[in-house]
């Protein structure tokens, strides 16, 4: 059996005393990746490099003025050509392997990106403006997701079951099989661990996958595509495409060969695609993870130091672009004040600006949609409500060119205010008092999305009745590493409830792989 770690860097780094190293290894990165700032990418279409005549021009959000590429606007053909190429594929050759070979070929390809972990990093930062910390641990996770989908595949024998005998002459099992081509349609946000986990949910289960990235980061796919390649997969099993959502990601959803969508993005764009893909042909399988309005509790029995700490990280990391960031915060009346204060000039000393620095804590948001989307949604926080904190842009200096904003916390809005509905994708955190425990968890269960919730409480009962009546995918209690973002692989499985999610099963964990799968009953009697 395989025995399935963390990859934790950042931690192995710092217990081994080597943190000079950490930051050194990152910063030559850095610089290394400079020397291939614009150049032109293609799609990889049945294992070639296919151009388009139309192509988009990929800038950093830390710097608008830095080019990091070209991409290929690809097309419907081109969607057409990666979807036969697929299907080929699946059909000549990827279903027929053995799963002990897949897991051979995507363990080969997680130690390739372990090795180059400290370049994927600095692309990542470059491509969507993480600090050095958060890019890393969005490579680990996806060496991650590699590893332990191949320890799960291994120890459940390829999810083949012996079952029971119907007649005495008869032998019966349970074998799981791949659908065919997958459709993987993936964020800004986690452009090594949300694309990898999904890509290879599909082709360690035996299913050919058509690549669609997020525009804002198309990089980290290409580099993926082409060290899965090295790593031994065939040519076709993963084809590249990119280009608009619009144009590419619909042809994938609307086509009849493509027998299964994997998709992580916005509710908006997740909701479209699942009435486009259920109206082409007969039922097929949409695993979509879609956004959340993250709650979290702090009752008058918590730890408090604890709770600012976890909640000024999942309000605030990554700018709160992460799906699990906290934006609703609901504190019992007796201790606000106190927590509020310490929450708000923590708030106030956070780090933000440009990512690549040692100590910056908040990068730029991804883009110019995003910026303007913080700037009304600030404006409106400041005519309904009380702002804490932030509110605004910085656009001082080189700020100007990078989508720069402040932390922001808003007090005062009505419960019901659209800031406390709406998932905004920016780092604003909406807080409210309440009296009695009892209808706190109403507060937070009254959301159309149920992805991540935390609570901070000492106190035995209030513990479990939100462990009880939580409507949420992910829960914490206590966390100060972070009250609802930072799932780890293999020990909590991530996935969302309600309009969060459309299976109910977590990516990291026991369930996953199965959506991937269908089952066939084989019987043969005597
Ligand atoms: C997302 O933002 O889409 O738990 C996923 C976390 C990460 C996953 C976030 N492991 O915050």
């Amino acid at each position: 059996m395989i025995k399935f770690e963390n990859e934790h860097t950042v931690r192995k780094f710092m217990i081994s005393k080597r943190g000079e190293e950490f930051h050194n290894r990152y910063s030559e990165a850095v610089i290394d990746i400079k020397s291939q700032f614009g150049k032109k990418y293609t799609m990889i279409i049945d294992g070639e490099d296919v151009k388009s005549a139309k192509t988009f021009v990929h800038i950093s959000p830390i710097d608008t003025r830095i080019i990091l590429g070209y991409f290929p606007n690809g097309n419907t053909g081109h969607a057409g050509a990666a979807i036969k190429a697929a299907k080929r594929s699946f059909i000549e050759e990827w279903k027929k392997t053995d799963y002990k070979y897949r897991i051979q070929i995507c363990k080969a390809a997680a130690d390739i990106i372990a090795n180059r972990k400290f370049e994927l990093a600095a692309w990542i930062s470059y491509e969507n403006g993480k600090n050095r910390y958060e890019a890393i641990a969005d490579v680990d996770e996806a060496i991650d997701f590699i590893r332990y989908y191949s320890e799960e595949i291994q120890r459940s024998n390829g999810f083949t079951v012996e079952t029971n005998k119907a007649e005495s002459n008869e032998e019966s099992k349970s074998v799981m099989k791949p659908y065919g081509v997958w459709g993987v349609i993936t964020p800004f946000n986690f452009p090594a661990a949300i694309l990898i986990g999904m890509s290879i949910g599909a082709l360690i289960t035996g299913n050919t996958v058509v690549l669609k990235p997020a525009s804002d980061t198309p990089i980290i796919g290409y580099l993926f595509a082409k060290i899965m390649k090295e790593a031994g997969l065939p040519a076709g099993a993963l084809n590249l495409i990119t280009g608009s959502g619009d144009i590419i990601g619909k042809a994938i959803v609307e086509s009849k060969d493509v027998a299964g969508i994997v998709f992580t993005g916005s509710k908006e764009v997740g909701y479209k695609m699942i009435k486009q893909y259920n109206n082409k042909a007969n039922p097929r399988p949409i695993i979509a993870e879609m956004g959340g309005k993250n709650p979290v509790i702090v009752t008058e029995n918590a730890d408090i130091d604890k709770a600012v700490e976890g909640v000024l990280k999942a309000a605030f990391g990554y700018s709160g672009q992460k799906c699990s960031a906290c934006s609703r915060l609901y504190i019992h009346r007796d201790i606000k004040r106190v927590f509020m204060e310490r929450l708000v000039h923590r708030t106030k000393n956070l780090p933000v600006g440009n990512p690549l620095e040692p100590n910056v804590f908040m990068g730029p948001l991804i883009n110019s949609k995003a910026y303007n989307k913080y700037q009304k949604f600030s404006k409106i926080a400041f005519r309904d409500g009380t702002v804490l904190v932030g509110g605004t842009v910085k656009d001082n200096g080189d700020f100007k060119y990078g989508y720069y904003i402040e932390p922001t916390i808003v007090d005062g809005l009505p419960k019901n205010h659209r800031l406390f509905k709406e998932e905004l994708f920016v780092p604003i955190l909406c807080v409210a008092e309440y009296d009695e425990y009892k209808d706190v968890l109403d507060l937070c269960n009254d959301s159309e999305y149920g992805l991540t919730a935390g609570i901070y409480s000492n106190k035995k009962e209030e513990v479990e009745s939100f462990l009880d009546n939580v409507e949420a995918g992910v829960t914490y209690v206590n966390r100060s590493t972070s009250a609802t973002t930072g799932a780890m692989v293999g020990c909590q499985s991530f996935g969302g409830w309600k309009a969060s999610g459309t299976t109910g099963k977590g990516t990291g964990g026991p369930y996953y792989l199965m959506q991937f799968l269908r089952e066939q009953s084989q019987t043969i009697a005597e």
